[in-house]
């Protein structure tokens, strides 16, 4: 499937991914600058922070109460796409998701 990444500079990327990975796995794979991603997905760092396009956001799972939590300790101030993307797993619905990149991660 394809994932667009939109930079906070307006730079456009669209990665490649497979299904069953997660959105921050991804990134990190691919050198996305942007995802620095410390705790490597076990939800303990915030720094994979990214806002979910409005039109996506709706169709994903809902932010368990940990994400929900860790969610209000981002360097860039949480909006209301806001996510972890290490809690983001692709599925082939997924395909086409855009995410925003925020200014900061730390
Ligand atoms: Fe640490 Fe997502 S990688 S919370």
């Amino acid at each position: 499937i394809q994932i667009h990444l939109i930079h906070p500079d307006g730079n456009r990327q669209t990665l490649q991914a497979r299904t069953g990975h997660s959105l921050m796995q991804v990134a990190v794979d691919a050198n996305v600058d942007g995802i620095d991603a410390d705790c490597g997905g076990s939800l303990t760092c915030a720094t994979c922070h990214v806002f979910v396009e409005p039109e996506w956001a709706s169709r994903l799972p809902a932010a368990s109460k940990d994400e929900q939590g860790l969610l209000d300790f981002t360097a860039t101030p949480r909006e209301n796409g806001s996510r972890l993307s290490c809690q983001i797993s692709l599925t082939p619905e997924l395909d086409g998701l855009t995410v925003r990149l925020p200014s900061a991660q730390h």
